[in-house]
């Protein structure tokens, strides 16, 4: 009971700092509450939002060459697992010795392992409920050898420079010297397609972000009217990210206890940064974490990759 009541006080403090900013921002895990993932699920088949199915397509097509570079065997480790499926379509190929499905709400996590686990009763399965954006270990339970982090979605896009190089870093420690990484990484391409990517025609992006607001209200008991803001999405060319904000459509003010926040008109709650690579500044960025010899496998246009570095 007392760890719940810490960790609503450290939520709601994250949550008042991003508003009392001379930026005002909030941190995108605020995204994922009921409503939030299953708008992001909806975003995910939207014929815009081009990474799921991409990304689907280059592992359905390269599969047997992927698994043949990472060798059978060894411990998967699936970062933000969700209802593992993607790992799911890797076992039949990869065989692994043990799955580790990481995610933030392990209850959500657990139902769809006790799933699996009857498909693949000879796949030994250990679900963990880790915050990636806290400081975060793999318990003894994890075995040691050939450690293999899949990372797909492209969600390092969501981490800042910094923040992906120390997490990556972090991946190489825990890899060990006979581990590696698969991860799918969201490219540069034309600002267009990026733009309507994040802004789609029905306006599920839109609700995705305004959901925010919904969310942040329930955490911080903050009087947000969605209907008094506006999603913006755009491509940021010299930081190579998409931005998404939300941006006050008149004078107001946000209450929540004991404190307050004025918004003019056109100000801003920065919500998501989504970095967008090219091939050789990713495969860099693995090295400078400490990773070694890489493969990757794209589409024919180029727009998504997945990546498969040893540690050594
Ligand atoms: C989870 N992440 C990789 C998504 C992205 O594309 O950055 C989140 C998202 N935001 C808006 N649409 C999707």
């Amino acid at each position: 009971m007392s760890v719940i009541v810490h960790e609503n006080k450290a939520i709601q403090q994250e949550l008042a700092n991003g508003l009392l900013a001379d930026r005002a921002h909030t941190s995108p895990k605020y995204f994922y509450d009921a409503v939030g993932s299953v708008l992001f699920e909806a975003i995910c088949v939207l014929p815009e939002y081009y990474p799921t199915r991409t990304e689907a397509s280059i592992m359905s097509e390269h599969l047997a060459d992927i698994a043949h570079a990472i060798g059978p065997g060894g411990t998967l480790i699936d970062l933000g697992a969700g209802n593992c499926a993607k790992a799911a379509r890797l076992f039949p190929q990869l065989h692994p010795d043990q799955y580790v499905p990481i995610d933030i709400s392990v209850v959500h996590l657990r139902g769809s392992v006790r799933r699996l686990q009857q498909r693949f009763p000879h796949i030994e399965m250990t679900a963990l409920g880790i915050d990636f954006s806290q400081d975060w270990c793999l318990p003894s339970e994890v075995r040691a050898d050939r450690r293999l982090f899949f990372y797909p979605g492209s969600s390092i896009g969501n981490f800042e420079p910094e923040m992906a190089l120390a997490f990556l870093k972090q991946l190489r420690a825990l890899c060990g010297e006979d581990g590696g990484i698969l991860i799918g990484i969201d490219l540069i391409k034309d600002h267009a397609v990026l733009h309507a990517a994040y802004d789609d025609g029905l306006g599920v992006t839109a609700a995705f972000n305004l959901n925010v607001l919904r969310h942040t209200n329930q955490q911080l008991d903050t009087d947000f009217d969605v209907q008094q803001w506006q999603h913006r999405a755009f491509f940021n060319a010299e930081q190579s990210r998409i931005e998404m904000h939300l941006e006050a459509r008149q004078d107001l003010t946000i209450h929540w206890p004991g404190e307050h926040r004025r918004f003019i008109r056109g100000e801003r709650i920065h919500t998501e940064n989504s970095y967008k690579y090219s091939l050789e500044s990713f495969i860099s960025l693995l090295h400078t974490a400490g990773f070694g010899q890489s493969r990757h496998w794209t589409d024919d246009a180029e727009w998504f990759a997945m990546v498969y570095a040893k540690a050594l």
